[in-house]
């Protein structure tokens, strides 16, 4: 299937490992030139991207100075994908409301929210003028609440209905936005002991290794496991590609069965 999207270009935040490095690696395989971003520049991203940022996307000057970056090395911008989210366990508290500092609340909105609002407002009119279209990475938690860190779920749910704001006002214009909302998904974030995995399996008190082994059934993922970082990456670029030309303002779950409502 030819995705028709050689020679475009993509902006992928969050792109140095797990999920963003899968979808930078996948829009490079088919001839994407990608600008990627993220704290920390890997060497995994290095060998595809046109060109990298290290940025600290959880700011709105961090937001800002990865696009004028991205517009300065390819250019313009054709793709958006706004990937960057989920919980660094830095001084995170995995407990309940009662416990979480209102500090934490503004921390994880920031990252899994106002990050890809920022960056969004900043690659817009790039976007708008090469009808480009915009992928946002969500949850399942936007809409089933559990888990941790506390305020994580909350700000998906927003990310969800931003996703769908956009949609309604630039689908007119040409550019096309979806959101995909993964599942468990095993990227660092949940396989590096030293990441967030490690941080539940401490305060559950579970070795690591045996934390990734049950999730999958604990959480009631019907398959029985974690999908891959590519798994996900190869639905990103489809809806990015013009196989999708139609498909707008949509949500695609993928959770290997965990969500139980039709
Ligand atoms: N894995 C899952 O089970 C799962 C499930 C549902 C949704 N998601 C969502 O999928 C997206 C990707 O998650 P992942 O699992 O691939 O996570 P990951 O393995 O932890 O990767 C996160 C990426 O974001 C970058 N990053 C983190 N904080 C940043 C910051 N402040 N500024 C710039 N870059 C930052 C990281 O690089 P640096 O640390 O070097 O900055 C890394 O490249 C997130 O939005 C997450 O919420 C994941």
């Amino acid at each position: 299937m030819d995705l028709g999207i050689s020679g475009k270009t993509a902006l992928v935040t969050g792109a140095s490992r797990g999920i963003g490095l899968a979808i930078a690696q996948t829009l490079a395989a088919e001839g994407v030139r990608v600008v990627g971003a993220a704290r920390t520049v890997t060497p995994e991203l290095e060998k595809v991207a046109a060109a990298t940022v290290a940025v600290d996307l959880s700011t709105r000057q961090g937001a800002r100075s990865v696009v004028d970056r991205a517009l300065a090395a390819v250019g313009g911008i054709d793709f958006l994908v706004n990937n960057v989210g989920g919980g660094d366990p830095a001084g995170l508290s995995l407990g309940g409301v009662l416990d979480v500092e209102d500090e934490q609340w503004t921390r994880t909105f920031d990252l899994n929210l106002f990050s890809a609002v920022w960056t969004t407002k900043a690659a817009l009119p790039s976007v708008l003028e090469r009808t480009g279209a915009i992928v946002n990475i969500s949850s399942i938690n936007a809409r089933v609440p559990t888990g941790s860190p506390v305020g994580y779920a909350e700000a998906k749910a927003a990310l969800t209905q931003f996703g769908k704001r956009l949609s309604e006002e630039l689908a007119p214009r040409g550019v096309r936005v979806n959101t995909v909302s993964p599942g468990l998904t095993a990227s660092p974030l949940w396989t590096d002991p030293e990441r967030f995995g490690g941080a539940v399996a401490a305060v559950s008190g579970v070795a690591h290794a045996d934390l990734i082994a049950n999730l999958p059934g604990q959480v009631g993922v019907a398959s029985g496991r974690f999908s891959e970082p590519q798994e996900v990456a190869d639905l990103v670029v489809f809806l990015l590609s013009e196989r999708a030309a139609n498909i707008y303002g949509a949500d695609y779950v993928i959770d290997g069965g965990t969500l139980k409502a039709a």
